[in-house]
């Protein structure tokens, strides 16, 4: 059994006078739930006081980003081992902002994902086509490349530690969102074409749907039998709307 899970990703937003306030929410609103990972993903800045907050919680803390290497004359950079002296769990990997605004391309997606392993991170790796490959009928073309970069260069038992976000670029931000059968019919895409590397990835790996996810959307989507959870924009940054997004979870 896959255990749900529910990330927020709060990009960049926030302040040390608002970051606290959101955090204190939902911590008190989601203490009950115990069937679902929950992690908080704020910006570089904001993880030490994130981190602080959460000592007595059990929600896990993930970054935004990392870099490829150890340590070194990266200037303005954060990488691997910095994030897991700072008790962070999770990182995500390769969000299409990532992807399209800062122009990392899947090699070097691959190498911030093997990074993240390599450290003992637990990379959630973002993947999704835009609306023109939909479009194109080009999804499943896009979404082979892209886990076929990050599985050729990785040892597959490291798998137990990665969590995959099917985000589809055009839901993300705008409203729109796939349809829990569009979502489901991907997420079975990604899980059928894992078996070709492993069947045991295939049926463990959690896959969780971004794009637009709202308290009001969560219930269908999380019915969906492929879909183990939400990587969540928006909606994160008011504690109720994420409490609520949790709790369809909390099955
Ligand atoms: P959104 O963002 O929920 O605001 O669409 C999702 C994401 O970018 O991870």
């Amino acid at each position: 059994m896959r255990k749900m899970m529910v990330a927020g990703n709060w990009k960049m937003h926030g302040s040390r006078s608002s970051v606290m306030p959101l955090l204190a929410s939902i911590k008190e609103l989601v203490k009950s739930f115990t069937e679902v990972d929950i992690a908080v993903c704020p910006t570089f800045l904001h993880i030490g006081l994130v981190r602080d907050m959460l000592s007595d919680s059990s929600i896990s803390l993930g970054a935004q980003n990392l870099h490829t290497g150890e340590s070194g004359a990266y200037t303005g950079e954060v990488s691997a081992p910095m994030l897991v002296d700072y008790d962070c769990e999770y990182v995500l990997v390769g969000h299409s902002e990532r992807r399209t605004i800062f122009n990392e391309d899947l090699t070097l997606v691959e190498q911030k994902f093997k990074s993240a392993l390599d450290f003992g991170l637990k990379p959630i790796i973002c993947i999704g086509e835009t609306l023109a490959h939909r479009e194109n009928k080009q999804t499943e073309l896009v979404i082979k490349d892209q886990l076929d970069s990050i599985m050729q260069s990785v040892d597959i038992k490291l798998f137990d530690n990665v969590v995959i976000a099917y985000e589809p670029v055009w839901a993300i931000g705008t409203g729109l969102t796939a349809t829990p059968e569009q979502a489901q019919d991907v997420h079975f895409f990604i899980r059928n074409y894992l078996a070709k590397y492993s069947i045991d990835v295939a049926s463990t790996v959690r896959i969780l749907y971004g794009g637009s996810v709202k308290a009001n959307n969560a219930k269908s989507l999380f019915a969906m039998p492929d879909i183990d959870g939400a990587l969540v924009g928006g909606a994160s940054l008011d504690a109720k709307s994420f409490a609520d997004i949790c709790e369809a979870a909390n099955l």
